[in-house]
């Protein structure tokens, strides 16, 4: 497993439901699953090639991971899942996602948002938004650093 996609795995509790927004491969929703992580596991996908691409992979694995086609988080209901994964996009994409789903955004405990760049922006954001940043982090692989930061609704969970 990729530092960045493992880094992903090793940050989220053991014990959390996840949406993996954008999955494409789904190594995150598979691994989850793999290591016992409770259902809903659900992994989603805008296009329909990485869609694809998932149900291959979910399929392949046995993996009972649910899989959504849709934009962002209109595959998700409303604190239908304890985290939100989205990760390896730009900050704008993800930015976007947050926004066009701003009234549902506190009916999950936790983000954890891996932007692939312009992570400035979207600090600025998740903060316009009312989300708390809990905590940051960098990997480096392979002479790459890829930034993470887990984003909370609630300042208590700081
Ligand atoms: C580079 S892949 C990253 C895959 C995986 N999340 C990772 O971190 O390795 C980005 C994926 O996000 C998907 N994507 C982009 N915009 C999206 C959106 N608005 N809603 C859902 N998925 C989206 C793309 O189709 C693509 O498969």
């Amino acid at each position: 497993m990729p530092a960045r996609l493992q880094s992903i795995l090793d940050n989220i509790p053991e014990d959390v439901s996840v949406a993996d927004i954008g999955s494409d491969h789904a190594y995150i929703p598979i691994g989850l699953w793999k290591r016992g992580n409770p259902g809903p596991i659900i992994a989603t996908e805008v296009k329909k090639g990485p869609y694809n691409q998932a149900l291959k992979s979910i399929l392949d694995s046995n993996a009972e991971v649910e899989l959504r086609l849709g934009d962002g988080l209109e595959p998700i209901k409303s604190g239908e899942v304890d985290w939100i994964v989205i990760a390896g996009m730009g900050g704008h994409t993800i930015m976007k996602i947050l926004e066009q789903s701003e009234t549902i955004l506190p009916s999950f405990k936790a983000f954890l948002l891996q932007p692939m760049f312009k992570t400035e922006e979207l600090r600025k954001k998740v903060v316009e938004l009312g989300l708390f940043i809990q905590r940051e982090w960098v990997v480096n692989e392979r002479k790459k650093c890829y930034d993470f930061m887990i984003v909370v609704p609630d300042y208590k969970m700081c």
